[in-house]
């Protein structure tokens, strides 16, 4: 596994030999094929914003192994274990996904689809579970609604697409240019490329906006919506301290004395809706993007590529074969 005993740079993830884990009774544990990375893990391993250490740890890594995402074989399984045997190809969520061998519970994994491969089961669970949490969920998007995504070319932006395409609506994605082919070859009706054009400025007005990025203004993006439209808000991220959190709350204080609604949710991974997004990927309803696969050894780098804030659909670690 990789991990690190202290945040900071992600120089400071190395390589390490650790028992092979034991799966408690509802557990699986799971031999890695790969794993993927998002900002969350570029958040775990700096330690920044500092409310994410709430999670992460208050003075130190609790875990110190990035990754939240897994595909692999089932390697064990634990006595109360249900629903996976050994030999199983799955993929799902996991807790320090960077490692040979992972344990987690049997309720945040489902089968692997035989069509899709490992490298691109991994790149599922976090960033496809959001997108459907967003859109399905929090928006209920309905049929010929316009919705406008916000960082379509990104781990959650490029599912984001897809998942409101199979939804029925009519989508437009915004991306820089070199991102215009790749988001219109994943079903955008339209495409605003942002170094050129301005949504904000279109006139046109969006039932939905998800937004990815969050550099712009609330009323940049609310001059961009239908008069009832909800405007999903998923980074508030960018800033630190107190506009941190002015930034993270004020949506969320302010949407009760709008018709407009303006919010924020927290995708939780479940093994009933990655069998939701496992059909998807079956029926080729999503195909997952996968820009730049790295080895175990060059996490770091992944990492450092994820906070250039210019990755390209999932940034993949390839750990084994699997087998
Ligand atoms: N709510 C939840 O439970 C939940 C779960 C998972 C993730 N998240 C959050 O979701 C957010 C997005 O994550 P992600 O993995 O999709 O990020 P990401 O993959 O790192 O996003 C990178 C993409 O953003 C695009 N981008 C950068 N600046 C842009 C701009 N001004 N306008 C449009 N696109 C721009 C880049 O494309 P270009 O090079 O074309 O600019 C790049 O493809 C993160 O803040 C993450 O924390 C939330």
């Amino acid at each position: 596994m990789i991990s690190q005993g202290v945040y900071g740079s992600p120089d400071l993830l190395s390589l390490r030999e650790i028992e092979v884990p034991v799966p408690a009774k509802h557990e699986v544990r799971v031999r890695v094929h790969s794993a993927a990375l998002h900002v969350g893990d570029c958040f775990g391993v700096r330690g920044k914003p500092l409310l994410m250490r709430m999670e992460t740890g208050l003075r130190k890594p609790k875990h110190g192994i990035p990754g939240y995402d897994v595909a692999g074989y089932v390697d064990a399984v634990g006595e109360d274990v249900t629903r996976f045997q050994v030999g199983d190809q799955v993929f799902g969520s996991c807790q320090g996904a960077c490692a040979e061998l992972v344990c987690t519970g049997e309720d945040t994994l489902a089968l692997k689809p035989s069509e899709i491969t490992f490298e691109q089961a991994a790149a599922v669970p976090t960033s496809g579970l959001a997108a459907l949490h967003a859109l399905r969920d929090v928006a209920k998007v309905q049929a010929r609604q316009s919705v406008l995504i916000i960082g379509a070319s990104g781990g959650v932006g490029t599912f984001a697409v897809q998942i409101a395409k199979s939804l029925g609506a009519e989508v437009t994605g915004v991306c820089s240019t070199p991102n215009v082919d790749l988001v219109r070859s994943l079903g955008a009706d339209h495409v605003f490329d942002y170094t050129r054009e301005d949504f904000a400025e279109s006139g046109r007005r969006y039932d939905v906006i998800f937004d990815n990025i969050e550099n712009r203004s609330l009323s940049d993006c609310r001059r961009a919506l239908t008069p009832t439209g909800t405007l999903i808000l998923n980074s508030g991220t960018g800033a630190q301290g107190v506009s941190f959190l002015v930034r993270l709350l004020k949506p969320l204080l302010i949407s009760p004395f709008l018709r407009q609604r303006l919010c924020r949710y927290l995708s939780t991974p479940n093994a009933a809706d990655l069998s939701v997004l496992a059909e998807m990927l079956k029926s080729a309803a999503i195909t997952p993007v996968i820009g730049r696969t790295y080895s175990l050894i060059e996490t770091a780098d992944a990492i450092r590529h994820i906070e250039t804030g210019r990755a390209k659909g999932k940034t993949i670690i390839r750990i084994g074969d699997g087998g």
